[in-house]
């Protein structure tokens, strides 16, 4: 079972978008059976999911705080083999909750471990925008990261830093995810946008995707429907951009888990 965080501190990077446009093209064209769960208190993932998750319980916060069981929480969605752990508001008081427990920042990979291993292909953890006690739970359940960076002049800042989370979490715990896409988003044409392209490629010449998603009203439209773009606009730019970038996903596969046996063998040499 994969494990794969949408993650950027920066708000407004596609991560939502991208997570649950993926999982759908993952989900229904390539017979994955795939998990979104849903980190981010604004549940935006289950609204694109066109899941009403206003007052809904119980939610991801129960499942971190291990009061409910899956069956419980998980809802399937209209797109067959595709799977929603909702969040909302009520994940706000999971920091103050488990302010006391040791285990704070191990809740979801407690979780997840805990799962049917059998039931899904791929769990996709869509991140909220913050560096946060839940953004630490999402680096120590996760073991591939999708970066998705907007094209503006903050880009860079914000793969820094991530860059940074993961080198402090290697530092303390001998282990992070590795990313396996970096995604440029929100692309449109302009000198900054192509410098910026120009920097990444340089700088993440293996991580980064072959396609970019533009800018594209369709996918702004298709969110506030609470449909995929695969079902709104299925033969916009955006629809392709997304299929794409998911068979991307899907081909880095093995490299990513034969990285990861690498790894490990090299550390069992070491000790
Ligand atoms: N390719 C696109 N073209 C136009 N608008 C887009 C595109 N992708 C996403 N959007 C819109 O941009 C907004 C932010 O996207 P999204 O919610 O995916 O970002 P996010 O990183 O999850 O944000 P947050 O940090 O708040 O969680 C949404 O309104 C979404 O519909
Ligand atoms: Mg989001």
């Amino acid at each position: 079972m994969r494990r794969i965080a949408f993650i950027n501190e920066k708000g407004g990077t596609c991560k939502t978008t991208l997570c649950v446009n993926m999982g759908a093209w993952l989900a229904r064209r390539r017979e994955k059976r795939v998990l979104v769960v849903d980190l981010d208190t604004q549940g935006h993932a289950g609204k694109a999911l066109g899941v009403d998750v206003r007052g809904l319980t119980p939610t991801v916060k129960d499942f971190l705080l291990g009061v409910a069981t899956p069956e419980e929480v998980v809802r399937s969605t209209a797109v067959p083999r595709l799977d929603l752990l909702p969040a909302n508001k009520d994940l706000a008081s999971f920091p103050v909750e488990v302010a006391p427990h040791q285990d704070r920042t191990e809740k979801l990979r407690t979780a997840i471990d805990a799962l049917p291993p059998d039931r899904w292909d791929m769990v996709l953890f869509d991140a909220p925008p913050s560096i946060s006690l839940v953004t630490e739970n999402v680096l120590r359940a996760a073991r591939e990261i999708v970066l998705p960076v907007a094209l503006t002049y903050l880009a860079l800042d914000g793969c820094a830093e991530i860059m940074q989370s993961l080198a402090r979490l290697r530092a303390e715990r001998g282990e992070a995810p590795g990313v396996t896409l970096i995604v440029p988003a929100l692309y449109r044409k302009t000198q900054l946008a192509d410098e910026i392209m120009a920097r990444l490629r340089e700088r993440f010449p293996d991580a980064l995707a072959r396609t970019m998603l533009g800018w594209s009203v369709k996918v702004d439209e298709a969110q506030s429907h609470g449909l995929t773009i695969f079902e709104h606009a299925p033969s916009s730019s955006g629809a392709h951009a997304l299929a794409a970038l998911a068979d991307e996903l899907l081909e880095r596969a093995p490299a990513a888990e034969a990285k990861e046996e690498g790894q490990e063998q090299g550390a069992a040499a070491e000790g």
